[in-house]
């Protein structure tokens, strides 16, 4: 069933990849997504900006293997639009948010129909209703980068409601680490992040128990954890930043309780950087996974996470309950005219954003 529809469709399309300013262009008559099997079709009214947004059409390898043309990006808000919704439990016009998802065989990467248009599809898998009570652009505000904190925290780090963790977010400011800061609040977690002196009021809000100015910090960050948290040493490291992984890791002993976790999930946002990066950065996280203690391994866990969100449905679930209740609020950087979209991709690679970035489609 679907909802009549324009003959096509106002979308920012990729015809050859690079970099956005060079090959994204608006265009006004671009197709409409026909979904197939059980892909369902989506009126979009917001998309959320990610740095593997511009990276996965921008940078090699990922960018060989783009296929154009394509509509970037994953996060959306929207309503149902169109698709077999039998037994899905959907109905024509409701409000949902979520991924339109980055691999697989109905991925953006190789179907090329992302979010950053009127319209999109997805898998019911990879969206859940939106809360009535927060905006299509707070919903478009979590997916990527709220699932990315969630899964690492809850499912990865074991954090529970009300068990008393200390977390540690390297980067609280950003698209993940600020939505981490606040999962970790809402589940009772007490929370220390770095950030620069313009981010400090910013993470201030979101509810952090204490910050470290990661620019003034002497000698290292790695030097100042080993020395000011050797006795109140931390249950999950999460690092969002993933520039100084290898002496982080290596001191986390002093500040990491035995049992304690470090979670990695950007690390391997630096293999693109060059060739000398992504092979220190392969290496450096066999060694890390793989050495053993007695063998001068680090003695605490190493979790590298790579998240691909193919069915997230239960997370994003809870994660709307927590939206829905207040507890969790999008961190909100800037929104961006449709028009405007390429002003908030310099924004994201600029790499400077506090919260999330989103380009209004069509609010209503
Ligand atoms: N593993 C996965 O599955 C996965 C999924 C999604 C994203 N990622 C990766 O995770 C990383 C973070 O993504 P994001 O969306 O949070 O990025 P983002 O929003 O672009 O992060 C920007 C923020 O980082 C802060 N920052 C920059 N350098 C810092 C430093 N040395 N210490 C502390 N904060 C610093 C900036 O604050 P100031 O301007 O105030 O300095 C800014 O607020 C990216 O590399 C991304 O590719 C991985």
């Amino acid at each position: 069933m679907t909802e009549t529809l324009p003959k096509a469709q106002r979308a920012w399309v990729l015809r050859r990849t690079g970099k956005p300013r060079d090959v994204l262009q608006l265009e006004e008559d671009y197709q409409i997504p026909v979904p197939k099997n059980s892909q369902i079709l989506i009126k979009v009214h917001a998309v959320a900006l990610n740095p593997g947004g511009w990276k996965a059409f921008s940078v090699p390898p990922l960018s060989f293997v783009h296929k154009t043309p394509a509509v970037p990006e994953f996060d959306f808000s929207g309503v149902i639009a169109g698709g077999t919704l039998d037994g899905t439990g959907y109905v024509m016009g409701q409000e949902v948010f979520g991924i339109s998802p980055f691999e697989g065989p109905n991925g953006v990467m190789k179907v090329g129909q992302g979010a950053l248009a009127q319209y999109t599809v997805a898998e019911p898998a990879t969206f859940v209703a939106k809360p009535s009570n927060i905006t299509h652009v707070e919903a478009a505000a979590f997916p990527i980068a709220g699932l990315t904190a969630f899964v690492s925290l809850v499912n990865h780090g074991g954090l529970k409601l009300g068990d008393g963790k200390r977390i540690f977010v390297n980067g609280g400011s950003g698209g993940i680490g600020s939505w981490a800061v606040q999962i970790a609040k809402a589940y009772g977690a007490y929370v220390v992040t770095t950030c620069s002196p313009e981010s400090q009021s910013f993470v201030n809000s979101l509810g952090a128990d204490g910050t470290i100015d990661y620019r003034s910090v002497q000698p290292s960050l790695s030097a100042h954890l080993a020395s000011a948290y050797s006795t109140s040493k931390f249950d999950l490291f999460f690092d969002t930043v993933g520039t100084d992984v290898s002496a982080l890791y290596a001191a986390s002993p002093s500040y990491l309780k035995p049992d304690g976790i470090y979670l990695d999930i950007a690390g391997a946002a630096h293999i693109m950087d060059s060739v000398y990066s992504a092979l220190t950065t392969i290496l450096g996280m066999i060694n890390r996974t793989l050495r053993p203690t007695f063998l001068g391994g680090t003695p605490r866990k190493y979790l590298p996470i790579t998240f691909w969100a193919t069915s997230m449905t239960n997370e994003l679930k809870e994660s709307a309950e927590l939206l829905a209740s207040g507890k969790i609020k999008a961190p909100i950087d800037h929104i961006y005219a449709f028009e405007d979209a390429l002003q908030g991709y310099d924004r994201q690679m600029s790499g400077r954003s506090k919260g999330k970035l989103i380009i209004s489609v069509s609010l209503p």
